[in-house]
């Protein structure tokens, strides 16, 4: 084992909350030292973006959000000011201001545990119309909604860092102050600052979509390459960003094969005038030496993984073809042509034969589906997505504060909102390279004609026989009679277990009041092993953009979620079964029906 897994493993265990105990934290709140959540670069140069009104928001009926799950039918937007306003207005802007007991606080597009927001946001581009003269680096200013021009570089540089990526192509680079979070949350803080940008990564990839624009993570770069590009290198202390990620950002209809960009150009960026001092978030911090040690266990170093991939693929598609070459001519030298025909023809019936056999069981499938029940992709029509407007969905998400446990879900809106977690043809998962681990195990609650209970949800249906042997053999694994032939969902155990939902997640009402609670339970070991301690990053995010769809899901069908980090990790692990790291339980969520918020005021985003 590297010292890097070791040390990521051992963060993970140290950072688990137990019924006894909870993982290290602070004692009290120290208010004094609250962390701005803004960061600001003075001395910049700000470029305001466009701001649309809530009216303007609700009148845009179109892309509806069915639409966003296939971008590549919209026609692209312009790369332009306004497109990259709305770009950033629909994914890490204000979304509203709260108001209680005379104070203020705004929420944003995205969602962040403890509404600390530990993630910012960079933009690189090459010049674009009405909005940048020069290639530039810009920083994202929630706040002010606005552009801050860290640095310029040369066309020549532009070209270089774009190159073979498909035209029409910018970046989006993120990175995690950790100290915003483990002021409030200690030592468990690298883990929500890890959901976050899952659920950051799942935002844009939402609002890109609604340009007609795709989102691809460049999971080949290396932590050291996106510091340098975002010029964020070397800061020091506990208030520096650690680099995340790079998007690359493009028209829907192309296909981006890159898997990072040229490293030739990063010591362009080393030497270029980066400008602006950032603001102070503290004025004293509390050292969290095991956040130091897991986030430069998780740096990650430059690979070629997909760049392999492609190479192997193309070569055994070669390797195929030359065998079977070979194999004919070889078969042509050895046999008389009235041997090959004879032998051709035995091939032919034998072909009929198996043809008509495969009609044969697909007719028979057919008809057993037709006769059971529905397939979930069904449901959609009968749900009528098509007419909710995706802009309106987006900018409206928030966390549920309480839950109506009087409330039911239809069952047939439960089951599309688990079929649209599946990874394949869902452009939201097409962002991570490496995945999908993530199976659900869920709690439910108050969903109709669903007795209550603890039941399974398999995202990668070949793990079925993995996972039964993972967790306690005396699980029914049973399918519900309603359950759409096509979902791998599975009655655990039949049981009103709503308080017991509540108590793994530290005794959060809201896991209870839920119509469900989602525990995502994810391939661990055998990833990291694999891959190495930087994939323990790749697997939180994982878990945030599942989250991000499900508050976005939720919305659409008029109910609302919540991320929930906090919940006791071993005592749901040892309640059903789970021994070792083979699966982990990284990340709950709950969708319910919200109570009205009392004594809440809630205020426009930039009107005041
Ligand atoms: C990773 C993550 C973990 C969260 N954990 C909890 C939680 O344990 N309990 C809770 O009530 N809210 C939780 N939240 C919700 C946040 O508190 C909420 O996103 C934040 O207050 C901002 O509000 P908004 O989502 O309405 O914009 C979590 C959110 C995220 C993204």
């Amino acid at each position: 084992m590297t010292k890097e897994l070791e040390a990521i493993l051992a963060y993970h265990q140290a950072s688990k909350h137990n019924f006894k105990s909870y993982a290290p934290g602070p004692h009290r709140l120290d208010l004094r030292l609250k962390p701005d959540s803004f960061l600001n670069y003075h001395g910049t140069r700000l470029l305001n973006l466009e701001i649309w009104s809530d009216e303007q928001t609700k009148a845009e009926i179109y892309p509806t959000y069915e639409q966003a799950f296939s971008p590549e039918k919209l026609k692209p937007s312009e790369l332009n000011a306004k497109s990259i306003s709305r770009l950033f207005f629909d994914s890490f802007a204000i979304s509203v201001w709260k108001l209680a007991e005379g104070t203020e606080w705004p929420l944003r597009v995205n969602p962040s545990s403890g509404n600390l927001h530990p993630t910012e946001v960079y933009l690189l581009s090459g010049p674009m119309k009405g909005l940048l003269k020069n290639p530039s680096i810009c920083h994202y200013a929630p706040l002010p909604h606005a552009l801050e021009i860290r640095a310029e570089f040369s066309q020549a540089t532009w070209k270089l860092l774009s190159s073979g990526f498909p035209e029409g192509t910018f970046f989006v680079g993120l990175s995690s102050i950790f100290w915003r979070v483990s002021w409030k949350y200690g030592l468990r803080a690298f883990r929500y600052a890890q959901h976050d940008i899952g659920h950051a990564i799942a935002a844009l990839t939402f609002a890109a979509a609604g340009l007609g624009w795709k989102t691809s993570l460049l999971p080949d770069m290396s932590s050291k390459d996106i510091a340098a590009l975002l010029g964020i290198s070397g800061e020091k202390g506990p208030e520096k960003q650690e680099p995340a990620c790079l998007l690359a950002v493009y028209p829907a209809e192309k296909t981006c094969t890159k898997s990072r960009t040229s490293s030739v150009v990063i010591s362009d960026f080393k030497n270029l005038s980066w400008k602006g001092i950032p603001n102070s978030l503290s004025p004293e911090h509390v050292e969290w030496v095991g956040i130091e040690d897991a986030a430069s266990a998780a740096q990650k170093r430059e690979t070629d993984y997909l760049d392999k991939r492609e190479e192997s693929n193309e070569k055994l598609k070669e390797e195929l073809k030359e065998k079977s070459n070979e194999k004919l001519k070889e078969q042509l030298k050895e046999k008389s042509n009235e041997e090959l025909k004879e032998e051709l023809k035995e091939e032919l019936k034998e072909e009929l034969k198996e043809k008509s056999n495969e009609e044969l069981k697909e007719e028979l499938k057919s008809n057993m589906q037709a006769a059971s029940s529905l397939k979930a992709s069904s449901f959609k029509n009968l749900l009528n997505l098509d007419t909710v407007p995706l802009r309106e969905v987006i900018r409206k998400r928030r966390s549920a504060i309480e839950m109506n446990n009087s409330a039911y879900l239809e069952n047939e809106i439960f089951y599309a909102m688990l079929q649209r977690t599946l990874p394949e043809n869902n452009p939201i998962f097409n962002s991570l390279a490496f995945g999908p681990f993530t199976h659900l195990l869920l709690f439910v609650n108050h969903v109709k004609d669903l007795l209550p209970g603890l039941y399974i949800f398999l995202r990668k249906p070949e793990e079925k026989d993995r996972l039964k042997a993972a967790i306690r053999p005396d699980f029914l694994w049973e399918k519900p009679k309603n359950c759409p032939s096509d979902l791998e969902f599975y009655l655990l155990m039949e049981e009103t277990l709503d308080s017991f939902a509540a108590q793994l997640s530290c005794k959060q009402r809201k896991a209870a009041d839920s119509c469900f609670t989602a525990c995502m339970l994810s391939e661990f070991e055998e990833p990291l092993k694999r891959f190495g301690a930087w994939m323990y990053p790749y697997l939180f995010w994982e878990c945030g953009i599942l989250g991000q769809l499900l508050y976005l899901e939720a919305e659409a069908y008029g109910l609302r979620g919540c991320g929930i980090g906090c919940f006791f990790d071993d005592p749901l692990h040892d309640a059903i079964g789970l021994k070792g790291l083979e699966f982990q339980d990284l990340y709950h969520f709950a969708v319910g029906y919200p109570l009205p918020e009392i004594g809440v005021l809630t205020l426009p985003a930039y009107e005041k």
